[in-house]
């Protein structure tokens, strides 16, 4: 079996199912439900024996010991983090701690199991830390995309917080041994993406007749990936990846937030018009910027399809259409996720 972190959040909670749905082999999900896990993510699958979901703490090593210790996972995939830019902005605190503690007290019950293990035993195991190209910085508009060689420089607490917990996972490869992989992904969109990120935050607030909050000139360049390429990403990475390497994975879409917006009001238009006839454009206003705000990322994936074969299977415009269906198709999830806590988040961001 697998021992997945971060499971019940937007690209853990499709990959597990990603997973669930192509094999058979047993996920135990430690997760430790933040405002951004949701088990409605995992609702389908409910009952079934070949998932095990535990909530917990990453930093927490006792816990990860027992864990290990129970079902002698194969791998663990690392997906636990606190993941929203404007959040580390507002109070970077959370973001020390479980993504550069958290993965520190992780890396370190991992390596501990992993030492008790015979030869064979540690051959096959693998650690395969997910991050993210925000850890390149940002680049001017005539500059190539990021490689793997790409120097480090991280412009956000966030970023910064995953940078630190990348170089962490590298020295336990290079120092112990421990037999890890790291992945570097661009914006991944899809399914179960909680609405505090540009792209369900804009389908939400545009069924809901609220403004659509573009920040700056919206003139900034993210380059997306359907989750679910992300999740297939993984999977290849950890069956195949050689160890101490590092893969970037991206979708070769580079778009400026702007014509996402206008992308999504299309859609929007076409699939769930207004009642007033007018298009869902009239709601985009321009609000204050992001302080600091990364102009551009791009994603060199070539690495990953030279050496392990991947490739997106998705287009922009099918994925996008496609999320956009499933938003209009889950009312009830959007409901139960705009609770309490998260009408504070948009009174405190947008207010
Ligand atoms: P998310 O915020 O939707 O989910 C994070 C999950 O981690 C939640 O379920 C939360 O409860 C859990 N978690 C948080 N702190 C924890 C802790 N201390 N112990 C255990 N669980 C904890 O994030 P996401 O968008 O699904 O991102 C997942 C991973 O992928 C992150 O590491 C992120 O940096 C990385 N990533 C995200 C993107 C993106 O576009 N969203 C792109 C590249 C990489
Ligand atoms: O690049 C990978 C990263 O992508 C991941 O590591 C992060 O976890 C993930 O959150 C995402 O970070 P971004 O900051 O790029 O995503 P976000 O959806 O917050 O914003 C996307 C762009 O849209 C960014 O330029 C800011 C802008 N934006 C965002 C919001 C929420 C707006 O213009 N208005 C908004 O209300």
């Amino acid at each position: 079996m697998i021992l997945v972190t971060g499971g019940a959040g937007f690209i853990g909670a499709n990959f597990v199912l990603d997973w669930l749905a192509q094999s058979d082999e047993p996920v135990v999900n430690l997760d430790k439900l933040t405002y951004a896990g949701n088990l409605e993510n995992l609702a389908s699958l409910q009952g079934d024996a070949r998932h095990v979901f535990v909530q917990g703490d990453i930093g927490d090593g006792a816990l990860v010991a027992l864990l290990l210790a129970q079902h002698r996972p194969r791998a663990v995939v690392n997906f636990a983090a606190e993941s929203h830019v404007d959040r580390s902005i507002h109070g970077p605190e959370d973001f020390i701690q479980t993504n550069i503690v958290g993965t520190f007290r992780l890396l370190e019950a991992v390596r501990a199991h992993w030492g008790s293990l015979d030869e064979a035993g540690q051959a096959a195991f693998r650690f395969l830390h997910v991050s993210t190209d925000e850890v390149y910085g940002s680049l001017a508009p005539q500059e190539p995309a990021f490689t793997e060689q790409h120097r480090y420089e991280p412009n956000s607490p966030y970023s910064a917080s995953k940078a630190a917990s990348d170089h962490l996972v590298r020295a336990y490869h290079h120092t112990y041994g421990l037999p890890v992989l790291t992945t570097n992904c661009s914006n991944n969109y899809g399914p179960y993406h909680f609405p505090e990120k540009l792209i369900p935050l804009m389908i939400v607030n545009a069924l809901a007749g609220k403004p659509l909050p573009v920040y700056g000139d919206g003139m900034q360049i993210r380059d997306w990936l359907y989750v679910k390429d992300h999740a297939s990403a993984i999977r290849r990475v950890l069956a195949a990846g050689k160890l101490g390497e590092v893969y970037n994975v991206g979708g070769w879409n580079e778009k400026p937030n702007i014509e996402i917006v206008k992308t999504l009001c299309a859609l929007l238009d076409e699939l769930r018009p207004r009642a007033d006839g007018k298009s869902y454009r009239e709601q985009i206003t321009y609000v204050k910027d992001r302080p600091g705000h990364d102009r551009r990322y791009a994603i060199d994936a070539r690495k990953l399809e030279r050496e392990l074969g991947w490739k997106p299977a998705e287009t922009f415009e099918s994925g996008i259409r496609k999320t956009v269906q499933w938003y209009l198709a889950n009312p009830e999830w959007v409901a139960h996720v705009q609770s309490g806590a998260y009408r504070d988040w948009v009174q405190k961001q947008y207010s």
